[in-house]
């Protein structure tokens, strides 16, 4: 089989470009520790989040000036606590989990976005500056109802 000069190069060239990325990507895994953000490092047991602290007193509770912890649970199909107000430019640390199916965390409109995994502990922090009505959405498919699960924060 004859296999054109140009065509050699390139192939050479490709094979040189895939030892070069493995090599990189060992380095960078290996010796330097790189690694996806996916450490569990935060676990409670899914079947008995209602007895587990923070969750045994879903609510909100303001830490410091302008700080509020806001410890809720996720659940088919809805938030607890169902209502949050804090005042506007407050930053409120969000501390969620879910007691059944994978749920999602998101405030349209800011960078809060969580998939929210039964026994896993997902926490954001977000500061609230303009006053008004914001909703907290779930947007990984849970069930039947999943377009109605929602909550709201009101910022005053
Ligand atoms: Cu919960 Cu969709």
């Amino acid at each position: 089989m004859h296999i054109h000069r140009l065509e050699k190069i390139w192939l050479g060239f490709g094979l040189a470009m895939l030892f070069v990325f493995l090599g990189i990507l060992g380095v960078s895994a290996f010796a330097m520790g790189v690694q996806p953000p996916s450490e569990h490092h935060h676990m409670i047991d899914p079947t008995k989040v209602s007895e587990t602290a923070p969750f045994d007193q879903p609510g909100i509770k303001q830490v410091a000036d302008k700080e509020y912890e806001a410890v809720m649970v996720a659940f088919a199909f809805g938030y607890t606590p169902e209502k949050l107000e804090v005042p506007a430019g407050s930053t409120v640390h969000f501390t969620v989990t879910s007691q059944d199916v994978i749920h999602g965390f998101e405030i349209p409109g800011t960078n809060v976005n969580m998939m929210i995994i039964p026994g896993e502990v997902s926490q954001v922090s977000h500061q609230f500056t303009k006053p008004g009505e914001y909703l907290i959405l779930c947007n990984e498919y849970c069930g039947g109802a999943h377009e109605y699960m929602m909550t709201k924060i009101i910022v005053k």
